[in-house]
């Protein structure tokens, strides 16, 4: 019996698509426990290359029950073209279930995401525009419709219209927008309501009866840390508690059962939307990395903001989610660089700071202290084990995982599973 978190350890994107497709090959459950559909999770396997928004990204193995858990925000349209994609596409989802206490991402959550995002002008965060926000506020503000409410059609056009009346007069009297129409909402949800009720189940309960039958449960996490709503870079942020806490609370699950937290870091930075990023690079090393590697968002194709490995960060992230092991992923991302740094410290006004400070525009006033490192300047994506890597690539591992503080694990040298380097098993 196990219970594995993946966790994304800096700003989102770090990989944990394939880290934990990878992994699922071992486990009997994969359970998403955050976010929306503003997560977009790569897997590329014999199925093909598939964006994972809401199904976790364990589906591709069939003996796996994969489920969506009460802390992730639904957006029913985008779960229904996703499990219509995989199902075209060969990949079996009779195993998927959702949770009854899951909130609905509702057709407002989507408007008013935008709409606010246009008031703050200059200062905008950048979000998806997925709802994301404006469900959790809901959820935190009790006007949150969740899926199990679906099937009670009376109670949920009572509360529907309640919620509607209000959101109508924000729409309208704030943004000068057009109201939306109760009648239409209520018609198309109980669609879904017929469409989901198959899918609904006490997920919570799943989780722990797996446990109790010594299952090996994998914990998929979204976004990364520095998104998290208490410990990332706030106000540029998602609305949820992205890191290891937020699994139990996202799924019913005591904080004593998780065994391992594995901590998904990117080779380097990266960063999609607005907010502080300290090791940015905004000359040719930058631009380099971000078209070799295509960093643009796998959710909505924003170019992404490509900088050093910042171990600042990675030092708070193992810390916050406390890390059992790392996977480094997109090594190879790096191979034609002749020279890598790693930002081992900030300086903030004379003083050198080894913790992030929780100020966002402090932050973004901090010089990165770099040390310099030689690149090793050959593909190693075809390589599988560590000792076969160029010395230089050893290296600079091992100063990570020193500067870290936390061993790493998995190292991954391309987007497919077997372009993997196990050093230690993690199941
Ligand atoms: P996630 O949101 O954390 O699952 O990450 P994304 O899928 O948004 O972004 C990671 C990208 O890197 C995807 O395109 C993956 O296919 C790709 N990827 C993952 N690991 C590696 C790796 O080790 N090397 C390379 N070159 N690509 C990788
Ligand atoms: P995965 O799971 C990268 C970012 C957005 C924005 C901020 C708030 O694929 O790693 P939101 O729509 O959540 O209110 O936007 O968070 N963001 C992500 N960045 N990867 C993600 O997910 C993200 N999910 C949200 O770009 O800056
Ligand atoms: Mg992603």
């Amino acid at each position: 019996m196990l219970a594995i978190a993946v966790i994304g350890a800096q700003w989102g994107d770090e990989g944990k698509g394939k880290i934990v497709d990878l992994l699922a090959e071992k486990a009997n459950m994969v359970v998403r426990f955050c976010g929306g559909n503003n997560a977009g999770h790569t897997v590329v396997n014999p199925y093909g290359e598939f964006r994972m928004h809401l199904v976790p990204s364990g589906i591709f193995h069939r003996e796996v029950t994969c489920i969506i858990g009460n802390g992730v925000v639904i957006d029913p349209a985008v779960l229904f073209e996703e499990i219509d994609e995989l199902k075209r596409r060969g990949v079996d989802v009779s195993k998927l279930f959702v949770s009854d206490r899951a909130n609905l991402i509702m057709p407002y959550h989507i408007l008013l995401d935008g709409l606010e995002e246009e008031s703050r002008g200059s200062g905008a965060l950048g979000t998806t525009r997925k709802g994301i926000g404006p469900a959790y506020m809901d959820k935190a503000g009790r006007l949150g419709i969740r899926t199990g409410e679906l099937i009670e059609k009376e109670s949920f056009h009572q509360r529907l219209r309640f919620v509607l009346e209000q959101k109508n007069r924000i729409l309208t009297r704030v943004y000068d927008a057009q109201p939306l129409s109760l009648e239409e909402i209520y018609d198309k949800y109980c669609q879904y309501g017929e469409r989901l009720a198959p899918f609904i189940r006490e997920t919570d309960l799943m989780v722990q009866e797996a446990l109790e039958r010594g299952e090996t449960i994998i914990l998929e996490g979204a976004q990364g840390s520095l998104l998290d709503i208490d410990f990332g870079t706030y106000p540029y942020v998602t609305s949820t508690s992205t890191s290891a806490g937020g699994a139990c609370i996202g799924l019913g699950l005591s904080p004593a059962r998780i065994d391992r937290v594995i901590g998904v870091f990117k080779a380097y930075s990266t960063r999609v939307g607005s907010g502080p990023l300290p090791t940015e690079l905004f000359d040719e090393t930058g631009e380099l990395i971000r078209k070799s590697a295509h960093e643009y968002g796998t959710t909505t194709g924003r170019p992404r903001r490509c900088g050093w490995f910042d171990a600042v960060v990675g030092r708070f992230s193992a810390r916050i989610n406390g890390f059992s092991g790392v996977a480094l992923t997109r090594l190879d991302i790096l191979d034609a660089l002749p020279s890598l740094k790693i930002c081992t410290g900030y300086k903030l006004e004379g003083k050198t700071l080894k913790n992030p400070p929780s100020n966002s525009g402090l932050l973004a006033k901090c010089e990165p202290i770099y040390e310099e490192l030689p690149g090793w300047q050959r593909d190693i994506s075809q390589l599988r084990r560590f000792k076969d890597l160029p010395p230089e690539a050893r290296s600079y591992v091992k100063r990570v995982e020193e500067l870290i503080g936390c061993p790493i694990d998995l190292i991954s040298v391309g987007p497919r599973r077997e372009q993997t380097i196990v050093v230690k098993e993690i199941i």
